[in-house]
């Protein structure tokens, strides 16, 4: 996970070798990182994953890094600390409301389309990298206001990531002050609670939103995913920037699988499709409609 303290370049030159990565086991690390989790590692990530592996050896009791790379590289290790290694090295920046205009477009274009064309039932979304929960928690609050609007209306949201902490964290719903910046005075009223005592920089999102979010581990690079098949809509945002072009094309072809004809892929704003050959038409910024 994400971590403020993420040594800089420079950090750590005094550290006897033991205590340092070593280019060959870093190598190492990142093939087998690669190859689980779809991140690709280039040699410029060293300094940032030995800074996240620390808290890893402090963790397994390990005196320093060389035991650490030998634990998980050489002496068997590794399957039990797989999980613990991804979770460490995985980026879970978000925020809420992030790149605002796409939920413009969602409330304003994609479910209303999805709504004329009658389909039965709840629409259902899936937030396929929601980090510690604010892409769902945000889509949350805008399906409580149209449901709030318009009682015919209903939905189902999903949520998935391939990190076990984030995922725990986005469960609870609390979250530093700082990041509710973006969220709409009137919607900050009606769907975040605040402490009346004790930890009041902190807010946390109302029971029924929590509710309303079943969230899961899947980590895309492990087809098939447990996930329904009939999406409505997709967001699979700030991700596909890890992959390399062979991965993304095949975490895009696995999703196509799970979204309906017409229904709609959001990516993040600096991702795109060109050239992957996807049944996917652009109809907003980095956003796709299923043919
Ligand atoms: C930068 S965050 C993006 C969060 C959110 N979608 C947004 O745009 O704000 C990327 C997320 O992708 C997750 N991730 C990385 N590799 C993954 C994989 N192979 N399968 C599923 N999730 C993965 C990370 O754990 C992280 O939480």
């Amino acid at each position: 996970m994400i971590d403020p303290d993420d040594p800089q370049p420079d950090e750590g030159r005094s550290r006897p070798s033991s205590d340092t990565l070593s280019e060959r086991d870093f190598a190492r690390l990142a093939v087998i990182i690669e190859r689980h989790a779809g991140i690709r590692m280039p040699p410029s990530k060293r300094t940032m994953v030995e800074g996240r592996l620390r808290r890893r050896l402090r963790a397994l009791g390990l005196p320093d890094m060389n035991a650490y790379c030998r634990h998980v590289l050489d002496e068997g290790g590794l399957d039990g600390e797989m999980v613990d290694l991804i979770d460490a090295v995985t980026t879970n920046k978000t925020d809420f409301f992030r790149e605002p205009d796409h939920f413009d477009f969602l409330v304003d274009e994609a479910i209303p389309e999805l709504l004329r064309r009658r389909e039965r039932g709840a629409i259902k979304l899936w937030s396929a990298a929601c980090s510690i929960g604010a892409e769902p928690y945000t889509l949350a609050m805008l399906l409580a206001d149209l449901t709030a609007s318009n009682s015919n209306f209903r939905s189902s949201i999903f949520a998935s990531d391939i990190c076990t902490e984030v995922l725990e964290s986005a469960m609870l719903g609390i979250y530093p002050e700082a990041m509710i910046a973006p969220v709409p005075m009137d919607m900050r009223k009606r769907y975040l609670l605040r402490a009346k005592t004790g930890a009041r920089d902190r807010v946390r999102i109302v029971p029924q939103l929590r509710a309303a979010i079943r969230f899961g581990r899947i980590n895309l690079m492990e087809a098939p995913y447990a996930a329904d098949s009939d999406m409505h809509i997709i967001f699979l945002r700030n991700i596909l920037i890890y992959f390399d072009r062979p991965t993304q094309h095949k975490v895009l072809t696995q999703l196509c699988n799970h979204l309906r004809p017409g229904g709609f892929l959001f990516l993040g704003h600096s991702e795109t499709l060109a050239g992957q050959g996807l049944p996917l038409k652009p109809v907003a910024t980095t956003v796709f409609q299923r043919s």
